[in-house]
């Protein structure tokens, strides 16, 4: 049967099938396509969709706008402070009042039960562009990126994850690998360890995929042979500022530097959702740089500028793909 996501909100990865990602991944390649041909590809003409962020964002709001606006879209932004919601409206009304103007609603926020709220209550696709627990957009943009490096296949393929590995991108990346055939290694400390419920989800998804889920905190052991090395900052949005001194404390051993490159296979790519504390260019980076004496954090910056990181494809590659989500779901 063809897949059909038609109508079909885009919550968790864990939602999907193998075939249904697959179906995403050979979808954004073709928006690819189009958008580095040129080619007009105004197939959702007439649809409005509206941008919802309690926590900012530069690469999934530009994704969403310039691929609503590709795909002939109006869309609306409102940015952490300039809603109703949450202060002087619940969310179901929100949701019920956004359903009877837009065709789509894209969340960003800190509840996974928020965004579920939303899809829940409002009757059109709603589209998670991030919360505390998941962050399911950027697994499409990701897994193309993978395979646009190994076209011969992905499957079998040794995935690294380095750092905070309960934070939203440890567990979409570990769901991500499970559901299409990798090896997920997470790599960080003992106390940063995913839910023990997700981990068996995915070891249950590995039977099926022939894919593996394992966790060491030891950096030499995870990289070698690494196909694919990726990390992510080390205090997510939302979590306190205090919070920086006790993970570099417990973070450091488990940076990206170019020792850790050079266990991996020589055909290894370094990548990373971004953004991104590789050097100080930054208020945090240099805030952080004079309390701490710490200049780079979760991947040195040789190994950020480096031929094997694929960072910025893997960015431009959200847009690709988060247009790839928004067609399949509203056409
Ligand atoms: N990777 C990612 O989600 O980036 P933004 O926070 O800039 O949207
Ligand atoms: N873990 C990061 C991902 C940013 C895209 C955060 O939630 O801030």
């Amino acid at each position: 049967m063809p897949v059909n996501l038609s109508g079909k909100s885009y919550l968790r990865l864990l939602d999907f099938s193998t075939e249904q990602i697959e179906y995403l991944l050979k979808l954004s390649k073709n928006f690819k396509d189009l958008k580095r041909t040129g080619t007009p590809h105004r197939y959702l003409e007439g649809k409005n969709i509206v941008l919802l962020f309690q926590k900012t964002s530069t690469r999934t709001r530009c994704a969403f706008e310039v691929g609503a606006m590709d795909l002939g879209m109006g869309v609306t932004y409102l940015d952490p402070g300039s809603s109703q919601m949450g202060k002087k409206e619940s969310i179901e009304d929100t949701a019920r009042v956004l359903g009877r103007f837009y065709d789509g609603i894209e969340f960003r926020g800190f509840k996974q039960s928020d965004v579920e709220e939303l899809a829940e209550k409002s009757g059109v696709p709603v589209w998670n562009g991030l919360t505390d627990e998941f962050h399911p957009t950027q697994m499409i943009a990701d897994m193309l990126t993978v395979k646009e490096n190994f076209p011969t296949g992905i499957k079998g393929l040794k995935f690294v994850f380095f750092g905070d590995l309960r934070n939203n991108m440890g567990n979409s990346l570990m769901v991500a690998c499970s559901k299409l055939g990798l090896h997920f290694v997470g790599c960080g400390p003992k106390d940063l360890q995913p839910e023990a419920g997700l981990v068996d989800t995915c070891k249950k998804i590995c039977e099926e995929t022939g894919g593996s889920v394992t966790f060491t905190d030891d950096p030499k052991a995870a990289a070698k042979d690494a196909n694919v090395i990726y990390t992510d900052i080390w205090v997510s949005m939302g979590e306190p500022e205090e919070l920086w001194a006790q993970r570099i404390k417990e973070l450091e051993p488990f940076r990206v530097t170019k020792d850790i490159m050079a266990l991996a296979d020589k055909d290894a790519i370094f990548m990373h959702c971004l953004p991104s504390f590789h050097d100080t260019n930054t208020t945090i980076g240099e805030d952080i740089a004079k309390k701490f004496g710490v200049t780079e954090m979760e991947v040195a910056d040789e190994v950020f500028e480096s031929k094997q990181s694929r960072v910025f494809d893997e960015a431009e590659n959200r847009m690709h793909s988060i247009k790839a989500i928004m067609y399949a779901t509203l056409r």
